[in-house]
């Protein structure tokens, strides 16, 4: 691909989803455009982006956009966030909100939907000390194609093995062939849809608690910057925002601040200004 084309796509690209794709990723772009402009019966990647200037076929940028994410996700990734929200947040919570009790959780980038579906297990876990509690974990990803793969439910038994403890998929999970279905009350309680996080969140009403794991990464600071700001209008004063594990909140953001001894988990800064919090 020439210069020119390369800047056009990745400018195209960063526009739509905010990733970055850089002269060096060249390689990741090719292997998963080539096959998009083959199915067109393009020749190579140069008549795709020829393609994409002249918008044709509609939805073409879309496609490209979606093969340009990352999808990479497992159940209880890195165990440690979900053993924290259980033991240090969920009973700040349950004392905080025993009064309305309602919970609204935020899986800010579901990809296939093994995070909000770990979540829902662990909420699950407490059934007991939840009970007459209103909880919903609204999920959302920028692809089409993942969010309809997490509302399947379904997956392999590969993608099981990667992090369901095997009293957890005796309990949630049922085997169809060779697959593993996650059981209807665990699906219940998570809610999909399709939402980028360029847009404004604020159509998405307030959460307690927002994972917002393994997508700034592939973000540049203005954007991440941008996104963690308006996280920070989703949340209460008392809000928790989970970060992945290569990703931070110093030197992009004052609005949030990690909380001490608690890798990946932060918390509204107090000194930030209510004024801004309310308007972000
Ligand atoms: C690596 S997965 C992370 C999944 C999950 N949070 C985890 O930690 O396992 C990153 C996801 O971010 C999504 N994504 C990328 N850009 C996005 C954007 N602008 N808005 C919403 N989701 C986006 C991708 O579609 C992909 O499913």
């Amino acid at each position: 691909m020439n210069p020119e084309d390369f800047a056009y796509l990745a400018t195209q690209i960063k526009n739509r989803s905010g990733i970055v794709i850089t002269a060096e990723k060249m390689y990741l772009v090719e292997s998963r455009l080539l096959p998009i402009a083959r199915n067109l019966g393009l020749a190579d990647l140069g008549a795709l982006v020829a393609a994409l200037r002249r918008s044709v076929p509609a939805g073409l940028i879309s496609t490209v956009v979606e093969a340009m994410t990352t999808n990479e996700s497992l159940f209880f990734r890195d165990v440690r966030p979900f053993e924290q929200f259980k033991r240090v947040v969920l009973p700040k919570l349950l004392e905080a909100r025993a009064t309305s009790r309602r919970l609204r959780i935020w899986s800010a980038a579901c990809s296939s939907g093994q995070e909000p579906y770990s979540l829902a297990m662990v909420l699950a876990e407490e059934e007991a000390r939840l009970k007459g509690w209103t909880i919903e974990i609204l999920a959302t990803d920028l692809s089409k194609a993942m969010v309809d793969r997490a509302q399947a439910a379904a997956y392999s038994q590969f993608e099981v093995q990667r992090g369901v403890p095997a009293p957890m998929l005796a309990k949630y999970f049922v085997r169809d062939a060779d697959r593993w279905v996650v059981a209807p009350r665990i699906r219940s309680m998570v809610r999909f849809r399709e939402f980028n996080l360029l847009e404004e969140s604020a159509v998405l009403g307030q959460f307690d608690v927002v994972f917002c794991r393994n997508v700034l990464i592939y973000f540049d600071q203005p954007t991440k910057a941008k996104i963690l700001a308006d996280i920070a209008g989703r949340l209460p004063r008392d809000g928790t925002l989970y970060l992945g594990g290569a990703e931070t909140v110093l030197g992009i953001t004052d609005r949030f601040e990690p909380v001490a001894g608690e890798r990946g988990l932060y918390r509204l800064t107090p000194a930030a200004p209510a004024a801004l919090r309310a308007v972000a």
